[in-house]
């Protein structure tokens, strides 16, 4: 039988949490303080530790402190709203969760029934540690650059915890991936992987698809619905794009994630929920919170746990490794095995791969089959002449500085008809040209 030590000054809450974890199947003991609870571990050993963090003589971070004694325990913080900050601050010293007083049973029974003692998430992230040595992958992520260690290591660390995390980083750099390794080396793997892409939704059906909706609730809604909060239970949901779930949504959610608790839309009915949220962007959050797309108080509950993923070309050295991944995923795929040459690998490195490790994957499955030797030679890259386009709709123009003006304008005259939908008149008259200039440049390119 699995062991609980309960760290709690109060003796009403003492009583109530020994007989919760009982129901749980775990055998109790108290500690009315941190001398006491001292005591108590090196004595019983727990497998769980539920710590109140405002005791008689000090707080219940100090245990932190003494790490020999707390090692092979798994611990969970009950602190009230107020010390969120403090919670935020354990988890990042080794707690493996809190919990939100006044801790309600379905709450403790959802933390409780994916305990597993530390030692064998240990032993699993050493496993992993080890394959990534021998073959430089991390699960279903592949690269062993510095910076992919430093991802690795965080996905480690957050994934015993419940903590919200926020995954940052170009279009194409494996945000998806990384949430995935989250969940799937977390307690909640056994449970569902919600993915909602909140840009894919329309506004207008968002926050049912998020939250769910009872019958008749607006026209149209038929019969209950259960939204992706409810689903994802006990596991965890992924909320990408959140830099375009509307504002009004965002503060719901805000509050989800500060309660626990939720309601069905067209319902009064308080729901509670035990999900982990991971949201991504491949936006700056800091300026999509100046912009106004991503609320400030929301992004700082998101922050608890970032984790950015560098651009495939600032971690070019894992090139070579990704091109052999997907070649060699293509290989079973089609029963043909090929590779690349390493003049066409020192040609790919070369290039600046706007659109990350999916970019890579996409040439080089066009390789792959453009290639009638198993050898792949040459590599058909997008020109570099495309960097100039405004390619997001963002109207923003990169431009190489030391490029000839005559390119220069070449680029903004183009992209300036992009903008407006090859409307010669307006391109025209937004460039400060005639319209028979514009024809004539057009003609000088051959358009
Ligand atoms: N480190 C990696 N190792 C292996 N495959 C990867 C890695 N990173 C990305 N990929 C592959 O690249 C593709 C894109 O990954 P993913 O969807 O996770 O990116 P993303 O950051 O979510 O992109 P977007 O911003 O466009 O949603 C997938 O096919 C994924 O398998
Ligand atoms: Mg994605």
């Amino acid at each position: 039988m699995a062991h609980a030590l309960i760290v709690e000054d109060d003796a009403d809450s003492a009583r109530m949490l020994t007989t919760l974890v009982g129901a749980q199947g775990f055998s109790a003991t108290t500690a009315s303080s941190l001398r006491h609870a001292r005591e108590q571990l090196a004595a019983t050993h727990p497998d769980l530790v539920l710590l109140d963090l405002q005791l008689p003589d000090g707080s219940g971070m100090q245990l932190f402190d003494e790490q020999r004694l707390i090692a092979n325990s798994e611990v969970v913080l009950m602190t009230g709203y107020a010390s969120l900050e403090t919670s935020i601050q354990a988890l990042r010293c080794g707690a493996a969760d809190y919990l939100v007083k006044p801790v309600s049973g379905r709450q403790l029974q959802g933390i409780l029934s994916r305990v597993t003692r530390p030692s064998a998430l240990h032993a699993e992230v050493r496993d992993l540690k080890q394959e990534l040595e021998r073959s430089g992958r991390f699960g279903a992520l592949v690269g062993r650059s510095a910076s992919m260690q430093r991802v690795y290591e965080q996905i480690a660390r957050v994934a015993a915890t419940s903590v919200t995390v926020l995954v940052t980083g170009e279009c194409g750099t494996g945000k998806e991936l990384v949430a995935r390794a989250v969940h799937d080396m977390s307690r909640r793997r056994a449970r569902p992987f919600v993915a909602v892409n909140c840009g894919a939704i329309s506004p207008n059906l968002i926050e049912s698809e998020i939250f769910g909706h009872e019958r008749g609730s607006f026209t149209g809604a038929d019969r209950l619905h259960q939204g992706y909060f409810e689903r994802a239970h006990g596991g965890t949901l992924f909320l990408d794009e959140i830099t375009e779930m509307p504002p009004a949504l965002q503060v719901k959610l805000l509050r989800v994630l500060e309660t626990g608790s939720f309601m069905r839309v067209g319902s009064t009915q308080l729901l509670e929920t035990d999900v982990r949220v991971i949201a991504a962007t491949n936006r700056n959050p800091a300026k999509a919170v100046a912009g106004g797309t991503l609320r400030e108080d929301l992004y700082w509950r998101l922050n608890v746990f970032p984790i950015e993923l560098p651009p495939l070309r600032d971690r070019i050295e894992d090139l070579p490794l990704l091109a052999q991944h997907f070649l060699r995923e293509l290989g079973q795929s089609e029963g043909l095995f090929k590779r690349v040459t390493r003049e066409a690998l020192a040609q790919l490195a070369q290039h600046r791969w706007p659109g990350n490790v999916r970019e890579l994957r996409n040439v080089l499955q066009c390789a792959y089959v453009m290639t009638t030797s198993p050898e792949i030679g040459g590599v058909a890259l997008p020109r570099e002449a495309s960097r100039g386009r405004a390619d997001d709709g963002s109207g923003v123009l990169q431009i190489d500085v030391g490029a000839p003006l005559a390119t220069i304008e070449r680029q903004v005259i183009l992209a300036t008809l992009e903008h407006f939908g090859q409307h010669r008149e307006r391109a025209a008259a937004a460039l400060g040209v005639s319209l028979k200039t514009l024809y004539n440049r057009l003609k000088n390119y051959g358009l």
